[in-house]
C-alpha cells in the first residue's frame, strides 16, 4: 500500500490561522436534548460489578493490536500501543505494547529470586521483598522497541501511527535505583559490564555497560501506581532510560557483572543495524529523537467538514527531554512551532498540540521534534542516505499523514 505523493500537487488546506468561532452542530429539536434518556431514569449498576475497574463499553475499540503477517505465532509475538487514542504522556497499563520473545511468563513472586554475580565482592541473592527494603524512586519513561516503525524503512506501508509508531509506552516506574544493588554486592575493579537475564523461556540477556546501570538504571516493581503487570516482566522488569527496549529485562532474575560484553544472541545476530556498505552497526543504544502526529491520523481520521481542529502528537528522545517540535501542514514547506502541553521529563514521552482551522481540504501533516541535545528529527530520506534501506532498527524519521477532502487519513510518503 505504498503510496507517493508530490507536495507541489498539493493545495494546502489550511487557513493560516485559527480563530473563527467554534460552530456547534446541536440542533434545538435534537433528541438527546428533548428526550430523558435511560442512564437518566434507571439505577446504576452498584460498587460489586468491577472490583478492579474497566473502561466503558463504548470505548471497547481502544485495545492493544498486532499486525498478522508480522506475527508468526501467538508465544513470540508483538502487539502495538493505540496511541491514535491516548491522551497526555502516560500510557494505561492494559493498552501497554508488549514484545515477548517467549510468551508471556507466570511468575510466583515468592518464588522468584534476584541474583547478583560475576565480578563482585559478594555474590547476593534477593526475594522480591528484600528488594523492596532499598531505598526507592519514582520515574516516568517512555519504552520504545528499536523495531519502532521497521516495517516502514522502504515506503509507507501500515495504516496507523498504532503499527507505525505503537511499539513505545510511557508509564511511571516504582523501583530501586540499580547502583545501590550493585554497591550492596560490592563491584569489583576490573567489572566494567553488566548482563541482565531474564527468568522467562527466552533467557533474555544483553550486555550493559556499568556507567549506565549507575547512571539511570532501575530494578522496577510497579508501574502506574500497582505491580508490574505479567506482559511487562512481574515481579521485577529492569528499567534502562532512553534505551532500545529489548535492553529492559523483564522477569529479571540475575545481573552478572563481567569485563567485556558477552556478545549473546540479541546483541549480534539481532539489535544490530545494516548499513548501506553491508557492513552492520552494533551497540546503537540510544533512540533517537523521534515525534508522530496522533489526530489526525488513519485510525483517527477528521469527522467534522471543517473549521477548528486540534492536532495531537507525541514526541521523545532518548537523549533527554524534547525542546521544540514543528509542525508542517503541506507536507514539510512551510514549519509552525507546535504548543508543548504537559510535564517535560526526561526520556518520557512529550505531548504537543496544533490547534488551526481547516478549510475542508487535502493536508500532508508532519511532525519534526528537537531534543534538549539540539538533534532534530530527519526525513525519511536524509535517514535512508545514512543508513541505506535494509535496516530493521532505529527508525526516528518524520511521517507524513495524507488527509483526504472529507477527512480520511492515509499513511504516505512525500517526494
Ligand atoms: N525481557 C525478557 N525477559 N523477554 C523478552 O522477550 N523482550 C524485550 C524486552 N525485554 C523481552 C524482554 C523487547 S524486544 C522489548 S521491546 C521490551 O522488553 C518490551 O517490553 P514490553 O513488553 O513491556 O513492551
Ligand atoms: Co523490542
Amino acid at each position: 500500500m505504498s503510496d507517493s505523493i508530490s507536495r507541489r500537487k498539493l493545495l494546502t488546506g489550511a487557513a493560516a490561522t485559527a480563530g473563527a468561532a467554534l460552530a456547534t452542530t446541536a440542533r434545538a429539536d435534537d433528541p438527546a436534548i428533548t428526550e430523558v434518556q435511560p442512564w437518566n431514569q434507571e439505577l446504576g449498576d452498584g460498587v460489586d460489578v468491577a472490583p478492579y475497574g474497566v473502561p466503558s463499553e463504548f470505548e471497547a475499540d481502544v485495545v492493544r493490536r498486532n499486525v498478522p503477517w508480522l506475527t508468526a505465532d501467538a508465544t513470540s509475538s508483538i502487539n502495538f500501543t493505540p496511541i491514535h487514542a491516548l491522551e497526555g504522556i502516560i500510557t494505561p497499563n492494559g493498552l501497554c505494547f508488549e514484545r515477548h520473545h517467549s510468551g508471556v511468563a507466570l511468575v510466583d513472586p515468592a518464588e522468584h529470586r534476584l541474583m547478583i554475580n560475576g565480578l563482585v565482592d559478594t555474590p547476593l541473592v534477593f526475594t522480591v521483598d528484600e528488594i523492596k527494603r532499598f531505598p526507592r524512586e519514582n520515574r516516568i519513561y517512555f519504552l520504545e522497541c528499536a523495531a519502532n516503525g521497521g516495517m516502514e524503512w522502504r515506503g509507507a506501508q501500515l495504516n496507523g501511527c498504532q503499527f507505525t509508531h505503537g511499539m513505545i509506552h510511557c508509564v511511571q516506574y516504582t523501583g530501586v535505583p540499580l547502583k545501590h544493588i550493585l554497591a550492596e554486592a560490592g563491584v569489583k575493579t576490573a567489572g566494567k559490564w553488566i548482563l541482565p537475564e531474564g527468568a522467562d523461556a527466552s533467557g533474555m540477556t544483553r550486555s550493559i555497560p556499568l556507567e549506565k546501570a549507575l547512571e539511570d538504571c532501575m530494578v522496577a516493581f510497579a508501574m502506574n501506581g500497582e505491580a508490574l503487570r505479567p506482559e511487562q516482566g512481574y515481579p521485577l522488569r529492569l528499567v534502562v532510560p532512553g534505551w532500545e527496549g529489548n535492553m529492559w529485562v523483564k522477569w529479571l532474575r540475575r545481573i552478572e557483572v563481567g569485563d567485556m560484553p558477552w556478545h549473546h544472541r540479541e546483541e549480534t545476530s539481532k539489535y544490530t543495524d545494516l548499513m548501506s556498505n553491508g557492513k552492520a552497526r552494533r551497540f546503537t543504544w540510544e533512540m533517537d529523537v523521534k515525534s508522530v502526529i496522533t489526530n489526525p491520523s488513519p485510525q483517527a481520521p477528521i469527522t467534522h467538514e471543517s473549521g477548528h481542529t486540534v492536532l495531537s502528537g507525541l514526541a521523545w528522545s532518548g537523549r533527554g527531554t524534547i525542546k521544540r517540535v514543528d509542525v508542517s501542514l503541506d507536507g514539510g514547506t512551510n514549519w509552525t512551532t507546535a504548543r508543548l502541553d504537559g510535564p517535560s521529563h526526561p526520556k518520557a514521552l512529550h505531548r504537543f498540540y496544533h490547534e488551526f482551522n481547516w478549510d475542508g481540504g487535502p493536508l500532508l501533516l508532519q511532525s519534526r521534534a528537537i531534543d534538549s541535545e539540539g538533534h532534530v528529527q530527519p526525513t525519511k530520506d536524509a535517514l535512508r542516505a545514512v543508513r541505506g534501506t535494509e535496516s530493521i532498527y532505529h527508525n526516528n524519521s518524520i511521517q507524513t499523514w495524507h488527509v483526504r477532502e472529507g477527512g480520511e487519513v492515509e499513511n504516505v510518503e512525500v517526494g
